[in-house]
């Protein structure tokens, strides 16, 4: 049985056996106080070992991280904070930790350090919280999507395609790095490759997913992704999980419709199954938000900031409006943006979180950005400039979500394939699905990790992924 379970029971004469590792022991004149964490729970169970009921021996050995066996009794908890505890009769040791070398020791370590021992960390309360909460998140995105008739569709990890067409591709090939075959012209001849093309990770799983919507109507994707892009910030990884519906017959006003309704759905879920973890993640907050600035410092704590995007509606605004917002704004006025607004930009992060967390306060659905600085496959909209997408903006976060209606005219989409510069033979599997019954879909991706972000509260993209493939990490 594990520990979450036996916190619930009350205390009996019927033997119990309960294994997990140390967080802490502490002796006291003639007992000794275990306490105990087996990840099932944030709480750990204390185990108390009255003088003689236990070697030495074995006493000695049951230090921070080792991991034992505790037989005994449930018996009332005389602590606060829990109703039973265990009145040990034997323990056993699995496996010792030499308190000389253990790098988890019972008192606070930094993020940072964290990061370094990655395969250690997810026994701390923190890491183990944050695995919990993302466990939760992931069954509750197959939980609405199977409660709302979408077929999980798996896409393929390895691809020649470039969905998104920005080139941050990892390449996977057979070929050897050094001396490969090449072509009449110098260049690497993948013809004789395994896959006898040129074929990377794939960055979105979406161009596949259209083709399952053109069959089963409602789809959606749920895996791995990979991007070559070099930026070392807070909210990029290398590889991190996206989540990816893909419907037939919806257009912008459903796409984001289903886009709202999703998250709320998942933060609710996260509300009601992950109480415990949420409200420790949330003490976690409030220290260090302590040690902010006053005006940096949020008015809402974690829980309250999770309730209110799942109680109030989102901002729905377009591309246009949004850029006049901020040319109308004090911080662009006083020249502080870092980077200048005017229409056709690319909005950036500090623009984002502006509308969201200064101006809106509330997550933002920006709509018809222009064409110029959205991928090729997106609808184009009456006036020539200005595509059928959308991005979903959080507070703390700034992009959570990024999709479109996409384009479902063949002349229109074979243009657009041309003006970017796709090779037609590199797509026709695509465009075929626009020859034969097209029909209006759209679809979005959501970045898990950036919804892990949120819902943790945690400020670093790197602390909600067990194991983060940023440039710096990727030891195993
Ligand atoms: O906006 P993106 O690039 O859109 C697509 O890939 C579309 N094909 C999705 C679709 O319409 N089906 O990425 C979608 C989301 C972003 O909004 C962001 O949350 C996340 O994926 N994302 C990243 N998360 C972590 N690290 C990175 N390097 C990310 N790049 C994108
Ligand atoms: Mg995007």
């Amino acid at each position: 049985m594990q520990i979450k379970e036996i916190l619930s029971l009350s205390p009996s004469n019927q033997s119990l056996v309960i294994k997990g590792w140390v967080r802490t022991k502490r002796v006291s004149a003639n007992v000794a106080f275990i306490a105990l964490n087996d990840g099932s729970t944030i709480h750990n169970i204390q185990g108390v070992v009255s003088d003689g009921a236990v070697s030495e021996e074995t006493l000695k050995l049951v230090t921070t991280g080792a991991c034992i066996a505790m037989t005994g009794t449930l018996i009332p908890s005389q602590g606060q904070g829990q109703s039973v505890e265990l009145q040990v009769n034997s323990i056993e040791v699995y496996g010792t930790a030499d308190p000389e070398k253990y790098p988890l020791q019972p008192k606070k370590h930094s993020l940072e350090f964290l990061r370094e021992i990655a395969h250690l960390r997810p026994r701390t309360n923190t890491f183990s919280a944050i695995l919990r909460v993302r466990h939760a998140l992931a069954y509750a995105v197959h939980t609405y999507f199977n409660q709302n008739q979408f077929f999980y569709l798996h896409t393929p990890i390895i691809t020649g395609s470039d969905a998104e067409g920005a080139g941050e591709m990892f390449r996977v090939t057979t070929l050897p790095a050094t001396n490969p075959p090449l072509t009449e012209d110098g260049k690497v001849d993948f013809k004789e490759d395994f896959f006898g093309k040129e074929t990377n990770l794939t960055v979105s799983g979406q161009l596949e997913g259209e083709l399952g919507a053109m069959a089963l109507s409602k789809v959606y994707t749920f895996g791995p992704t990979f991007r070559a892009e070099n930026s070392n910030t807070t909210r990029h990884l290398a590889e991190f999980w996206m989540i990816e519906p893909e419907v037939a017959f919806n257009e912008l006003e459903d796409n984001m419709n289903l886009a709202e309704d999703f998250t709320k759905f998942c933060i609710k879920y996260a509300l009601e199954h992950c109480a415990d973890d949420i409200a420790f993640l949330e003490k976690r907050l409030l220290d260090e938000e302590k040690t902010k600035k006053k005006e940096e410092q949020s008015e809402l704590s974690l829980t309250e900031k999770l309730r209110f995007v799942t109680e109030n509606d989102f901002e729905r605004i377009t591309y246009t409006e949004a850029i006049n917002i901020l040319l109308q704004s004090k911080t662009h006025k006083q020249g502080k943006f870092q980077y200048p607004v005017e229409w056709g930009i690319d909005l950036q992060s500090e623009h984002e979180r502006w509308l969201v967390e200064k101006h809106f306060k509330k997550p933002v659905i920006l709509t018809n950005y222009p064409k110029d600085i959205k991928a090729f496959y997106m609808k184009l909209d009456e006036d020539g400039k200005t595509v059928r997408a959308m991005d979903v903006l959080f507070p703390g976060i700034g992009e959570i979500i990024g999709g479109s209606q996409r384009e479902d005219d063949y002349e229109k989409l074979l243009q657009r394939t041309k003006e970017v510069g796709i090779e037609e033979e590199s797509i026709w599997w695509y465009l075929e699905t626009r020859k034969f019954g097209s029909a209006p879909h759209a679809g979005f991706g959501l970045g898990f990790e950036r919804l892990v972000l949120f819902v943790t509260g945690m400020s670093n993209i790197r602390d909600v992924i067990p194991f983060p493939r940023t440039p710096k990490t990727a030891e195993f």
